[in-house]
C-alpha cells in the first residue's frame, strides 16, 4: 500500500472484491496474488532480484554423474486443531519405527529423522500455511512433500481446502495423513469422500495420491505415514550434489545471548562445512560450529539436512539463501546488499514524507 500511495483498506476492499481473497492487514501475501492485485491498480509486480544471487548458477551447473538421491523436505499442513503438531511432536520426540521417546526436545524450526535402510526425512518444523506461503514469496522454494492433516472426526475444512491450494498453486505432492483415528467419532472414510471433492483422488478411489491413518496421539499409523513419504518421495527422483559448495535456505533464526547469531539452515545442495566462508542474507562470515537438531556439534552437513550453524555477523531472515564461496566475494556481495537495503529504506522513507506534506496541503 505504501509503495503505490493506495490506502490499505482499498487494497484489502479490492483482494476480496476481484479476486475473492479474504485477508487482513497483516496478513501475508504470496507472490501470484500480490501480482494480481497490483494489476488491479495498473502497477506490475516485479520479484526482486537479490544481488548475488546469481552466484549459485554461476557455480556450474552440476553434472548428471554427480547427483546422488537426497532425503525428501516435508513440510505438515492442515485445518486448525487437526493435530499438524501433535504430528510433528509425535515424529521429533520419538524414533518411530522402533517406537521409542527420547528424540528432540528443543524447538528448532527444522530436523531430521532416520529411518532403517539407511533413508531419512527431513521436517520443517513450522506449521501453518503462513510459514510455507512467506518461504514461497521469498522464491525460497524447499518443501518436496506436503503432509496433510485431516482429522477423522471433523473432515474437510476450509484450511484444508487452503492447504491443498498451496501445495497445488507449489506443484508440491500431498500424501494425506487421515488423523484421530483413535477417536470414536472418527470416519476416516468420509475424509476420503470429501476430498475427492476437493481433487485429491485417494489410492483407494483409484488415483494417486497416498494416504494413511494414523493417531498422532496414540502413535498409530505414523511408520505407515512416513513410508509413503518416501514412496513419494521416490516417484519424484530428488537428487542432489553433495561435492560441491553448499547452497541452503535459511528456516528461521534469532539472536542467542550466549552463542551469538544462530541461523537454522536447510542446505538444499553441496555439503557446508565447518570453516566455510558463506554470504547469508545481508551477511558474510566463517562457519564458526554447526550444531545438529539435537545440539550435537556436527563438521559437515549434506543436501536435505538441517543444521544450526554460528558464526554470522547478524541475524539473517528466514527464506535467505546461504551459499559458501571465496571470503573475498560472500564480503563483497553481503556489503553491497547491505547498501541496497539502506537504500531501499530511504526510498520508502522518502515517499512517506512526501505522503505527509501531501495530506498537510
Ligand atoms: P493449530 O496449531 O492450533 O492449528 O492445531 P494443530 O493442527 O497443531 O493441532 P494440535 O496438534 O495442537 O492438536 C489439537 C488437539 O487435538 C490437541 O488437543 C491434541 O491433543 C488433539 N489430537 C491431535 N492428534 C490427535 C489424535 O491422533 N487423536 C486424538 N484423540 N486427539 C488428537
Ligand atoms: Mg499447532
Amino acid at each position: 500500500a505504501e509503495l503505490i500511495d493506495v490506502p490499505a483498506n482499498q487494497l484489502i476492499g479490492s483482494a476480496f472484491k476481484n479476486l475473492g481473497l479474504m485477508v487482513t492487514i497483516n496478513q501475508r501475501l504470496d507472490f501470484d496474488q500480490i501480482e494480481l492485485l497490483l494489476d488491479e491498480f495498473g502497477f506490475e509486480a516485479v520479484r526482486e532480484e537479490e544481488y548475488g544471487a546469481d552466484m549459485e548458477e554461476a557455480v556450474e551447473a552440476d553434472l548428471e554423474a554427480d547427483l546422488q538421491t537426497r532425503p525428501p523436505v516435508v513440510t505438515v499442513m492442515g485445518h486448525v486443531d487437526h493435530g499438524k503438531t501433535s504430528l510433528l511432536d509425535y515424529i521429533r520426540k520419538t524414533n518411530v519405527i522402533a517406537g521409542e521417546s527420547g528424540g528432540i526436545t528443543q524447538h528448532i524450526g527444522a530436523y531430521h529423522v532416520e529411518l532403517p535402510g539407511g533413508r531419512s526425512i527431513a521436517f520443517l518444523d513450522t506449521p501453518g500455511h503462513a510459514a510455507f506461503t512467506a518461504m514461497r514469496a521469498r522464491g525460497a522454494e524447499v518443501t518436496d512433500v506436503v503432509i496433510l492433516v485431516v482429522a477423522a472426526d471433523d473432515s474437510v475444512m476450509p484450511q484444508t481446502i487452503e492447504a491443498i491450494s498451496h501445495a497445488r498453486n507449489a506443484g508440491v505432492p500431498i500424501v494425506v495423513a487421515v488423523n484421530k483415528v483413535d477417536l470414536p467419532d472418527a470416519n476416516p472414510m468420509k475424509v476420503k469422500q470429501d476430498l475427492l471433492q476437493h481433487g485429491i483422488v485417494l489410492e483407494d478411489f483409484g488415483g494417486d495420491v497416498m494416504s494413511a491413518d494414523v493417531s498422532a496421539k496414540r502413535g498409530l499409523g505414523m511408520d505407515e505415514l512416513l513410508e509413503k513419504v518416501l514412496l513419494q518421495s521416490d516417484i519424484l527422483e530428488l537428487r542432489a550434489n553433495p561435492d560441491r559448495e553448499a547452497v541452503g535456505t535459511v528456516i528461521e533464526a534469532q539472536l542467542d545471548v550466549g552463542k551469538g547469531p544462530v541461523a537454522t539452515v536447510l542446505v538444499t545442495n553441496g555439503t557446508l562445512r565447518v570453516g566455510d566462508h558463506v554470504v547469508c542474507g545481508m551477511y558474510s562470515g566463517r562457519i564458526r560450529a554447526m550444531l545438529d537438531e539435537r545440539n550435537r556439534p556436527v563438521a559437515k552437513a549434506g543436501p536435505a539436512t538441517p543444521v544450526q550453524i554460528l558464526g554470522l555477523p547478524g541475524v539473517p531472515g528466514a527464506g535467505d539463501q546461504l551459499i559458501a564461496m571465496p571470503a573475498d566475494r560472500a564480503a563483497e556481495i553481503a556489503q553491497t546488499r547491505q547498501r541496497l537495503e539502506r537504500e531501499k529504506r530511504m526510498r520508502i522513507k522518502s515517499r512517506g514524507v512526501k505522503l505527509t506534506d501531501l495530506s498537510k496541503m
